[in-house]
């Protein structure tokens, strides 16, 4: 059987260096566990379009789409803040995202222990949380139409539409149901039924599935407004969230920060299966390109090692490995191992990424 394939673009930035951590751990992982991939690596953003004019070429969509797994470090930076919207480097992400079709984007807001007191919450309420924001990424109020700014009178008004249709929520509930079933089966489904149409077509098309096709799965509904409340005021009541598109965007920042550092957090979004059964796949950090400690060796790779665990366990059913991999840098961060955005305000002397890296791999071994 051919061997796994593995597309990397690292983007602008801290992309390039972050991502060579993770190339590190890629080569470990051949090396010493025989789980070799093939990685083919390409430019996005920024860097792609400095060399061809455009943030993503047809041939790096087209290899996109043929590869097991995408991985992305983060594009953009001031030197292209002055492009045309049509070339700015998020386009190029924006792109890969449409293509591929990257409906259900996962983001895990997960405590490590020993930055439990990292939180802006207390210890208790955080320590060892683990759960999963499932956002609807294709759909909803960004892309509805009508949109605009018109005139009326001579007032302006915008508007923004939320629509979704009953297939556009049945594939995100599925892959929330699918997800559950892997970690402790509950999934709390949230939207505002009680002043949304579309909420309430939301409330009711995952039911019909949980009915349908997972009853074997725990189902509640909450009203997002209240959802924030009570991931504020005790988050680990949870383990699946799936939401829409919007309220995701917000629920999904709020999660991530109960749990610490931008540097600490990775993502997954997934579309439909390939023929080889594997969703499309697209693995990135939460975080941009951080152009204000870029090129200084400072950068936390964390959360694009931890992007890499996703890929073992969505795209490649290496749950074993993910374990391993997240497990080194639970050890790292127990042993006090820190990059300069993980210092306490007593300070300490932080390492540097190349040396975050060491210590995952000393880890590893
Ligand atoms: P950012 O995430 O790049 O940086 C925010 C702050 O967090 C900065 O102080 C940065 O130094 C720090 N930070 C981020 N990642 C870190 C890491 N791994 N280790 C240590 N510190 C880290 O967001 P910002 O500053 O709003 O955007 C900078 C550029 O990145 C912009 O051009 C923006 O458009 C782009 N961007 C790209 C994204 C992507 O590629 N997915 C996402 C967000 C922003
Ligand atoms: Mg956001």
């Amino acid at each position: 059987m051919a061997n796994p394939s593995l597309l990397i673009l690292p983007g602008d930035g801290i992309g390039p260096e972050v991502m060579a951590e993770v190339r590190r751990a890629i080569d470990w992982f051949g090396a010493k566990r025989g789980l070799v991939f093939d990685v083919s690596e390409d430019l996005v953003g920024g860097c792609a379009y400095d060399a061809h004019g455009t943030p993503l070429t047809d041939e790096t969509m087209a290899k996109a789409q043929e590869v097991d797994a995408v991985l992305l470090g983060a594009v953009g930076g001031p030197k292209y803040d002055k492009l045309d919207f049509s070339v700015k480097p998020e386009r190029g992400l924006l792109r890969l995202r449409k293509e591929m079709d990257l409906f259900s984007n996962l983001r895990p807001a997960q405590c490590f222990d020993a930055l439990a007191d990292f939180s802006s919450l207390k210890r208790e309420v955080v320590a060892g949380l683990d759960i999963m924001i499932i956002r609807e990424l294709t759909s909803g109020v960004y892309f509805g139409e009508p949109r605009g700014i018109h005139k009326e009178g001579n007032e302006r008004v915008g508007i923004n539409t939320q629509r979704y249709t009953e297939s556009e929520i049945a594939r995100v509930a599925r892959s929330a149901f699918e997800l559950a079933r892997k970690r402790s089966n509950k999934v709390c489904s949230m939207e505002k039924a009680n002043v949304m149409e579309s909420g309430i077509l939301w409330r009711d098309v995952v039911q019909e599935v949980h009915d349908a096709e997972y009853p074997d799965v725990e189902l509640s509904h909450m009203y997002a407004d209240a959802g924030a409340m009570q991931l504020t005021r005790w988050p680990k009541q949870f383990d699946v969230i799936v939401t829409d598109n919007l309220f995701g965007d917000l629920l999904s920042d709020l999660a991530a920060m109960l749990t610490g550092s931008l540097g600490m957090l990775p993502s997954a979004s997934l579309g439909l299966p390939m023929a080889n059964g594997r969703p499309k796949a697209l693995y990135e950090p939460v975080h941009g390109s951080a152009p204000d400690i870029a090129g200084q060796g400072k950068a936390n790779p964390i959360a694009c090692i931890l992007s890499f665990a996703m890929a073992l366990r969505y795209s490649f059913d290496e749950g074993a490995n993910a374990d391993l991999l997240e497990g080194a840098v639970q050890t790292v961060l127990a042993d006090g191992v820190r990059t300069a955005d993980l210092m306490g305000p007593d300070g300490g002397t932080p390492v540097s990424t190349t040396e975050m890296g060491d210590a995952i791999l000393a880890a590893l071994d």
